[in-house]
């Protein structure tokens, strides 16, 4: 601006606020710098200040007085309570009408609180989902803001310009109102969860049942890399399986202890979806999966558990790798299905206009589950906006048709073989259910209603039904 005042400000200045910072100062934008403590202000202009136009700041009144007005402020801080703490203290610093944005993970049922308390102070407050990691931050990040679109339309243009791009299209969109940003984000971590998951089921069934060792699957991800599955993920895992541990001359995979860890985002997806009834198995199994890992005392007393007869002739002739790879794709299909399933009931309950396709559009970059695959679902939902699930779209019904019985032999084939694969198992079950015309829930609403009179529906009359089961006389 001609005033010398700062187009936007960051403040939280650790490795992500930084990187975002740096990405603004890139595009051309003038940036006020805060930070709590000063040095990591100096630190970044020492090592970075001669990238862009940045302005200095000690304390929020100098932040709020370089910025122009209406002010436009990211905060990039710790998620919780420390979130809280400068939101309010950036509040008390602003006129009405200026922007506050929370850039951090936060969880949406405190994006929600925290917009109204917002709104109600006359501040404008939008909670921006960020995905991409350090270098998505610094080279073009996929962001997903949440809040009032009148709001989006003054930081909008801004938060686009820093996104990644793909197709000439940022990797940014007005998600809907309030929490709805860092929901989705949300979810978006969630499936991050059963992709890598899904990758390492795939690896393992490859590596104990197909034979094959490391450097071996580095190729066959790599060549995966280049079909149906081109995605980050699916490349980094090539990577990964391809670096060799410098100490010990072994593949690094095999030096790295086989206990997940886990921030908490896949956690709270499965909570919402519990929440809202909606089954993410693919998820969920993959959450789980993380946390069996980490279960050591269960693990140690498990350690001798029979296999039971592993030794049955298992079908892993020259199409293994191609099964793999097609029971891969089909289960990655049914938690992407999951996961689009939870968001459109998140739409229904908290009153968000989300557009399913815009979601698959600004995944496509800048974030950890970008992918080919995704430009298919925005075709699905471009198509149709309405679909009751990604499976009963033609291209995807089609992918599903032509991967099922490669998924069926590699579920068979884990189960005989004694190889845990619950992602890919539970996929399957999910699809068999959905295509199951009568399912035993059926026999569960007699259950239930013989012990508690919960009634139950007919098949053939509208109505309530309890039956006086002849077990209670
Ligand atoms: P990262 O994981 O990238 O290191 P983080 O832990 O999410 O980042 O956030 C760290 C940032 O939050 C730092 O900028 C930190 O400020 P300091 O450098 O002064 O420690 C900031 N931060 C944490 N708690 C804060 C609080 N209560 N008030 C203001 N800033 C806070």
């Amino acid at each position: 601006p001609a005033d010398g005042k700062a187009n936007i400000g960051v403040t939280g200045l650790a490795v992500m606020g930084s990187n975002i910072a740096r990405n603004f100062a890139r595009n051309g934008f003038t940036v006020a710098l805060h930070n709590r403590s000063v040095a990591k202000t100096d630190a970044l202009l020492d090592t970075h200040g001669d990238e862009g136009s940045f302005i200095r700041t000690e304390s929020i009144a100098e932040f709020a007085d370089a910025l122009a007005t209406p002010r436009c402020a990211l905060i990039m801080v710790q998620a919780g309570s420390a979130t809280d703490s400068v939101i309010d203290e950036l509040a008390s610093a602003f006129d009405e009408g200026d922007i506050i944005i929370d850039g951090g993970n936060a969880l949406y049922t405190d994006t929600i609180r925290r917009e109204k308390e917002m709104a109600e102070r006359g501040i404008r407050f939008i909670g921006a989902g960020i995905s991409g990691g350090e270098e998505g931050a610094l080279e073009g990040p996929s962001i997903m803001p949440g809040g009032p679109a009148s709001s989006y339309e003054v930081v909008g243009p801004i938060l686009e310009k820093i996104s990644a791009h793909v197709d000439g299209q940022p990797c940014c969109t007005h998600i809907g109102e309030d929490g709805s940003g860092h929901f989705v984000k949300m979810v978006h971590n969630g499936i991050e969860y059963s992709d890598m998951q899904l990758i390492g089921e795939a690896y393992h069934l490859l590596r104990e049942v197909g034979g094959l060792e490391p450097a071996a699957l580095a190729e066959v991800f790599r060549e995966w890399n280049e079909g149906d599955l081109d995605s980050y993920l699916i490349e980094i895992t090539s990577q990964v399986l391809a670096q060799v541990d410098e100490r010990t001359g072994s593949p690094l995979v095999d030096v790295i202890v086989d206990q997940a860890g886990q921030k908490g985002t896949g956690r709270w997806t499965v909570k919402s979806a519990l929440d809202l009834g909606v089954p993410v198995t693919g998820i969920a199994e993959a959450v789980f999966a993380r946390a069996l890992s980490s279960s050591l005392p269960q693990r140690e007393a498990g350690k001798s558990l029979p296999s039971g007869a592993t030794n049955v002739p298992l079908d892993t002739g020259d199409d293994f790798v191609e099964d793999v790879r097609k029971a891969l794709y089909a289960s990655k299909i049914i938690a992407y299905a999951q996961g689009f399933d939870q968001i459109n009931a998140a739409k229904d309950e908290y009153g968000w206009d989300i557009h399913r396709g815009d979601l698959a559009t600004i995944w496509r970059g800048g974030c950890i589950i970008r992918a080919k695959f995704l430009n298919r679902i925005v075709d699905a939902y471009e198509e149709n906006p309405e679909l009751r699930s990604l499976v009963e779209a033609p291209y995807f019904l089609s992918a599903l048709t032509d991967c099922i019985d490669s998924w069926r032999r590699v579920v068979a084939t884990a189960v005989h073989a004694g190889i845990p694969a619950p992602g890919f198992a539970s996929s399957l079950a999910y699809y068999d259910a959905l295509r199951t015309s009568r399912l035993p829930a059926a026999l569960t609403q007699g259950l239930r209603d013989y012990f508690g009179a919960h009634t139950y529906r007919r098949t053939d009359a509208e109505g309530a039904f309890h039956t006086l089961w002849s077990g209670d006389r």
